[in-house]
């Protein structure tokens, strides 16, 4: 199972890294504008925090085929583990299906429906990103589109991996975990939900304040 933040935000990646085992990290140009930071200085920043054997999944920014082709042979020239997010539109499925002979790892991004997932998977993207909490926003259900595209992909035992994205809570990340899917991706206010454990917290406070009781600050093997 893989686990990446869906973040650029430093800061947060450091603070929840270090509590989570994460993959890597995943942008978006969106994500990236917030983060204010260009890869050049980004990715050196993030290798910092997280290892040399932390993978990142970059998005192209062009759009015609020819042009996702060129930006991604400069983004898998890169010297860091990055996976190249193309679209799952008819050019980015044009652009996986050149790509993957040239070897460059792709996830196939920005999916809403199983036929975009499936067509993906057949062309040759390593990972499949449905957007879930996007699909639900359209009044369709995410969970089951995810659910199908992973019976899909086990079915015809396709190499592709689903990493689901787009959460709006820890629930939809349990639902689709349930399924079978091997990576998701949460954005740090998500993560910081998985974190959080104020019965935990309470329980502990208890226990403390009963042994502070009977032996001050003395620690339980002396
Ligand atoms: C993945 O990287 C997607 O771009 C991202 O998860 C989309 O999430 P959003 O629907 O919260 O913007």
């Amino acid at each position: 199972l893989e686990l990446y933040l869906d973040s650029a935000n430093l800061a947060d990646i450091k603070n929840l890294s270090a509590a989570l085992p994460l993959a890597g990290v995943t942008t978006n140009p969106t994500i990236m504008a917030a983060g204010g930071m260009g890869l050049n200085r980004l990715l050196p920043a993030l290798a910092d925090i997280l290892g040399a054997d932390a993978r990142f999944h970059v998005q192209v920014v062009s759009n015609t085929t020819n042009d996702i082709v060129a930006e991604a042979h400069k983004l898998h020239d890169l010297p860091f583990d990055i996976v190249v997010k193309i679209p799952a539109h008819a050019a980015g499925l044009s652009a996986i299906k050149q790509l993957k002979k040239d070897g460059v790892p792709l996830l196939a991004t920005a999916i809403y429906n199983v036929q975009q997932g499936m067509l993906a998977a057949l062309n040759g993207a390593d990972y499949l990103a449905p957007y879930l909490n996007r699909i639900d926003n359209l009044g369709f259900d995410g969970v089951q589109v995810v659910r199908d595209l992973q019976m899909f992909v086990n079915h015809y035992q396709l190499p592709s991996k689903l990493l689901v994205a787009s959460f709006k809570n820890v629930h939809q990340v349990l639902q689709v975990l349930s399924h079978g899917v091997r990576a998701v991706t949460l954005p740090a206010d998500i993560a910081r939900q998985f974190l959080s454990a104020p019965a935990t917290d309470s329980a502990i406070e208890q226990f403390n304040q009963d042994w502070r009781a009977v032996f001050a600050d003395r620690l339980s093997y002396e």
